[in-house]
């Protein structure tokens, strides 16, 4: 436990990755406001690095309000080298590249493309550096919607019917692609394949609304995923931890609208979190079960939240898909469930950090090279 052992010596420095070119940027500046507030000065030193909306590495002074004010001037402008043996960020200086800042742990506080689905952590691999929650391949089977149940499948797990479609076959032949879809039967929800918080993803309940929902969410990706919908109740599960992974108690969202759409999510600021939620202890137990059976399979770490529909009509439930990197304001369901189950905010963070840095020793016992 070398890594670890340094821990208790020295203050451990943390980079907090925020903002970034997904969709969710704003919901990410969200999360590292209250990340930022959490981390205990006396345990550790924090560099800030914000990603802009077009992608630029930035860090400094400041570097959240600076981000959520976009008055970026006074920031400097930063690279991040694939190269184990320049780990860190460096600052351009007279054509030279110049080491701005190391560190021991990156916490990628970013949701959706370019952050949470395995992009950021081929990144990190590649610099060979600790980090904060699932590998390339968790991230990214965690965030394709179509993959996903395909694995759910093979594992037993049970999802809602659903089909794959692409968006050229939207494009060229619509009317095929609705009558292969229409099998479902009405309601169906269109999601694009790889996106979060919504974005994208229709409820439709006829033909000509179907059309629309087929056609905005081609918008967001090159797959689209059409599912049978559910009279739902949504139940959710955090799942913390590497290859022993546990499970909190369950908590339900009570969308603001029709369904938990983005509007509900982050507009309304309406939408109800009870917890726990309220169903049987034996339908508690079960989920939990499949939670980590679900994070398992997809070989996730650190942490993730896993998110169930519950039909209200017959009481069957469905896995709905992980999120690998959770909303993380202190008034998400991810944290929330946590500080429910016995396991407060700050010490959470600490709990993610001491995973990244467990995560980064067993993968350095990995032989590289055949001997
Ligand atoms: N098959 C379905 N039946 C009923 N509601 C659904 C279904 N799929 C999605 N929804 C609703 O749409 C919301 C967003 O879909 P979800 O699959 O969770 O995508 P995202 O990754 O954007 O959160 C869900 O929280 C739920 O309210
Ligand atoms: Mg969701």
């Amino acid at each position: 436990m070398k890594l670890l052992v340094k821990s208790m010596n020295k203050k451990l420095k943390i980079a907090i990755l925020f903002g970034g070119r997904s969709g969710e940027h704003e919901v990410s500046l969200a999360s590292a406001k209250s990340v930022l507030g959490a981390l205990d000065t006396n345990k550790y030193d924090v560099v800030q690095i914000g990603i802009t909306h077009d992608g630029a590495w930035l860090s400094g002074e400041n570097v959240l309000e600076a981000l959520t004010s976009g008055n970026t001037d006074k920031l400097d402008k930063v690279v991040f080298p694939p190269d184990p043996s320049q780990q860190g960020i460096y600052v351009i200086g007279n054509a030279q590249y110049e080491l701005l800042s190391d560190f021991d742990v990156v916490f990628p506080v970013m949701h959706g493309t370019f952050s949470e689905d395995g992009t950021m952590q081929g990144l990190l691999e590649m610099a060979d550096v600790a980090y904060v929650g699932a590998g390339v391949t968790g991230a990214a089977v965690g965030m394709d919607k179509g993959i996903f149940k395909d694995v759910m499948v093979a594992n037993d797990i049970p999802v809602v019917e659903g089909v794959m479609v692409l968006r050229a076959e939207i494009e060229s032949e619509i009317n095929t692609v609705i009558s292969k879809v229409e099998s479902l039967g009405y309601p169906v929800f269109v999601k694009p394949a790889n996106m979060g918080s919504s974005v994208g993803v229709s409820k439709c309940d006829n033909r000509s609304s179907l059309s629309e929902g087929l056609i905005e969410a081609a918008q967001y990706d090159r797959r689209i995923l059409v599912e049978r919908g559910i009279n739902a109740r949504e139940i959710e599960i955090s799942v913390l931890g590497n290859d022993n992974p546990e499970a909190s108690m369950p908590g339900e969202v009570e969308p603001s609208r029709e369904f938990y759409s983005y509007e509900s999510k982050y507009v309304d600021g309406t939408s109800g979190l009870m917890i726990p939620a309220p169903i049987s202890e034996e339908m508690t137990e079960r989920m939990r079960e499949i939670a980590i059976q679900t994070y398992q399979a997809i070989d996730c770490a650190g942490m993730a939240r896993v998110d169930f529909l519950l039909d209200k009509n017959d009481g069957k439930f469905y896995l709905n898909e992980v999120n690998t990197i959770p909303g993380f304001t202190e008034i998400s369901m991810y944290p929330k469930l946590w500080d429910a189950s016995g396991l407060p905010y700050p010490k959470l963070v600490d709990r993610l950090i001491e995973l990244a840095l467990e995560r980064k020793e067993d993968r350095d016992r990995t032989k590289r090279r055949f001997e």
